[in-house]
């Protein structure tokens, strides 16, 4: 069968909404959005995939992380810039203690539509449809809201031109410069309870760029150093949207989804033959795909298979979420098998959605130390099998929300209730965020000296 952008819509799908009361409707959006401008440009995808594929060798580290879900209501250009802010502070660190580039994904600028555990929802003995994200319902719990509305999409899309081109400014325009992103961090180590455990990294970054100052090496001699490679990824859930983002790249003559840079699968609709493969399967973009509880090694590789035939560096992202109870044993098999089958891969660590809870007051939260104990176990596992722990993929804003509990703040259950703002899942606020970075890297520094220790020949 010859793939096309529409082969999708012969498979089964699972989580694409079926109850849109005016189908024509749908498909009139659905041809505006194929004739709006593409969001993100054929020759940078193909930059990313470059990068990534610097990933899957090692010698670089792969920082994706945003929002669960992005909202309308939550869009401002304050909490665009505090998201990247906080992204830009977590891979200094990380840069530092990989001794590697870092790689910087954004879950934004398109990041909207939700797989739900269940179709519907219950409140009082009223049953309404779930809410599904943004661009498909709203979360008002009423009829009207919740019934799927496709000039959403129309504003998806201007939503998401919008913070790219916000990213682009605060990337390209001084905002992200090395120096700055540096003081900013100074402040949270000066603020955070354990200060003293962060401060001999940051004071050793500190080191650094004052030596490469004295060098000459300054965002006035050398403008890269003020300057980012911001890359924007979200989840393909919403085939008739991706769809109609599809292009053909006249350069290369190959399909590209210019929604998003980067797109993944998720852990709910990975099935083989099922539609979200087969759509992803034709596009270019590097796809990165959800590896949790259930998931066979056998199954792994020929999803695998099926995306990336001629195993091209930078193309697939397995992205491990296992929880952190889960983690050792889950992970292991499928890096066993994918190391065996010689493919190449990133791996990543999700650390977020094997590890949600629900409190007796009813909010959803993670609490901190599972998430870290989970990237740790991450690490160990990959490290055991032979493999490279490419990267992390985190649920975060740079607002100061209290959605999960711990952390050097040890926010509690009962201060949940104080900020809880999210659309879908409870993220990292900024400072749990960064907290975790350095905790990460003190591993990653753990692992790297344990590297270079001169091996003992025996006898
Ligand atoms: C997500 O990344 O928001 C998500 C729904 O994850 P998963 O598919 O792994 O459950
Ligand atoms: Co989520």
């Amino acid at each position: 069968m010859t793939w096309t952008p529409s082969s999708w819509r012969d498979r089964p799908a699972k989580h694409i909404p079926e109850d849109y009361p005016d189908l024509d409707h749908l498909s009139d959006v659905e041809a505006r959005l194929a004739a709006f401008p593409p969001l993100v440009f054929a020759g940078e995808v193909r930059t990313l995939k470059q990068r990534l594929a610097s990933v899957a060798a090692g010698e670089a580290f792969l920082l994706q992380g945003g929002d669960c879900a992005e909202s309308f209501k939550e869009f401002s250009a304050d909490n665009i810039r505090d998201t990247l802010r906080v992204m830009l502070q977590m891979a200094v660190v990380l840069t530092y203690a990989a001794s590697k580039p870092v790689v910087k994904v954004g879950r934004l600028a398109g990041q909207f539509g939700k797989p739900r555990s269940s179709p519907v929802e219950e409140i009082d003995g009223v049953t309404l449809p779930s809410y599904r994200g943004d661009n498909i319902n709203g979360m008002d719990f009423t009829e009207a809201s919740r019934t799927p509305d496709p000039e959403r999409l129309i504003k998806a899309y201007s939503q998401s031109a919008s913070t790219l081109n916000l990213v682009r400014a605060f990337s390209r325009g001084g905002y992200a410069d090395l120096a700055n992103v540096h003081q900013w961090m100074l402040g949270f180590v000066d603020r955070s309870p354990l200060g003293e455990r962060y401060r001999m990294m940051a004071d050793k970054i500190s080191d650094a760029l004052d030596f490469m100052r004295a060098c000459g090496v300054t965002s006035q001699s050398v403008p890269q150093m003020a300057q980012v490679e911001v890359y924007t990824s979200h989840e393909a859930l919403l085939l008739g949207y991706e769809e109609a983002m599809t292009r053909i790249d006249s350069t290369s003559g190959d399909w590209y989804d210019t929604s998003a840079h980067m797109l993944w699968i998720g852990h709910r609709t990975r099935q083989v033959d099922h539609a979200h493969v087969e759509f992803c399967k034709g596009v270019k973009n590097p796809i990165g795909m959800k590896c949790g509880p259930g998931l066979e090694p056998d199954e792994l590789l020929r999803i695998i298979e099926t995306l990336n035939p001629e195993d091209e560096a930078g193309r697939i992202t397995l992205i491990s979420r296992f929880g952190a109870e889960g983690v050792k044993e889950g992970l292991a098999p499928l890096a066993r098998a994918v190391k065996a089958s010689g493919r190449t891969v990133v791996w990543s660590c999700d650390p977020m959605h094997g590890n949600t809870l629900k409190t007796e007051s009813g909010f959803k939260t993670r609490p901190v130390d599972r998430v870290l104990t989970e990237v740790r176990g991450f690490i160990d596992v990959l490290n055991a099998e032979g493999c490279v722990p490419g990267g992390v993929h985190f649920e975060m804003t740079g607002q100061d929300v209290t959605e999960c509990i711990g952390g050097a703040q040890a926010i509690s259950e009962a201060d949940l209730s104080s900020r809880y703002h999210t659309h879908c899942d409870p993220r990292l606020n900024g400072e749990q965020a960064l907290e975790l970075a350095f905790l990460i890297a003190e591993k990653l520094i753990e692992i790297k000296d344990a590297s270079q220790m001169p091996s003992r020949v025996a006898g």
